[in-house]
């Protein structure tokens, strides 16, 4: 059984399809020990909490350095030392220490096609924003592991959908949300707990 440390941000949409997906049994040998969240008030831990998982919240705004507050991070997690961390919505880039010891054990879920409309500044609305003032076609999610440079790690999935004429940023996030997010995630996260995607040169391989 894979234990997953779940990161966190905001509204934890994320984080709540992989705990139903684990009990409905679409995410198997995996079972989620801790989330951990960079906001004392995210709704996220709140969701975690009523699941009994056990939640942390470190915030940056207690830390007097980023390198402060990545240290207490790197402490957490390899305390806790998980097989999969997963990143459902959080917002700070982990520190380069972070990435190198859980090294193809991080994912995150990236709400656009990557490499399109991801990097600096490229998160929550801004993404939508930026996809329907280029005027796409076609938009999406990607669940890619994490390496040293921001949304470039091996890809794992991707699904895309059509824009439409009479999206706004937010009615883009939400079905970006709901028709792909929630799917390859916890599509990417239980072939991980299988054991089925594996790294070569920056790219991965799904075994079927
Ligand atoms: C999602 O759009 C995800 O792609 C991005 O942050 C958002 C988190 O949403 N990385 P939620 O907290 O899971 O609802």
């Amino acid at each position: 059984m894979k234990n997953i440390t779940v990161l966190v941000s905001g509204s934890g949409t994320n984080l709540k399809v992989l705990i139903d997906s684990i009990k409905e049994k679409k995410i198997r040998n995996g079972r989620i020990n801790l989330v951990i969240s960079s906001k004392k008030d995210a709704k996220a831990l709140d969701i975690a909490k009523k699941e009994n998982i056990k939640t942390i919240a470190i915030s940056k705004k207690d830390f007097k350095s980023d390198e402060e507050y990545q240290e207490e991070m790197f402490k957490s997690l390899k305390k806790e030392n998980p097989d999969l961390i997963v990143l459902a919505g959080f917002l700070y880039i982990l520190s380069e220490k972070i990435v190198k010891y859980f090294k193809n054990k991080i994912v995150n879920i990236h709400p656009s096609l990557i490499p399109s409309f991801c990097g600096n500044g490229m998160y929550g609305l801004n993404v939508h924003k930026a996809v329907l003032e280029k005027g796409v076609k076609i938009t999406g999610a990607t669940v890619h592991f994490v390496n040293e440079k921001a949304d470039e790690g091996p890809i794992i999935l991707q699904k895309c959908i059509k824009v439409k004429q009479t999206d706004t940023p937010e009615i883009l996030q939400t079905r970006v949300k709901e028709e792909v997010e929630w799917k390859i995630l916890k599509k990417a996260v239980n072939l991980i707990c299988l054991d089925k995607v594996k790294v070569i040169n920056n790219k991965t391989y799904i075994k079927t």
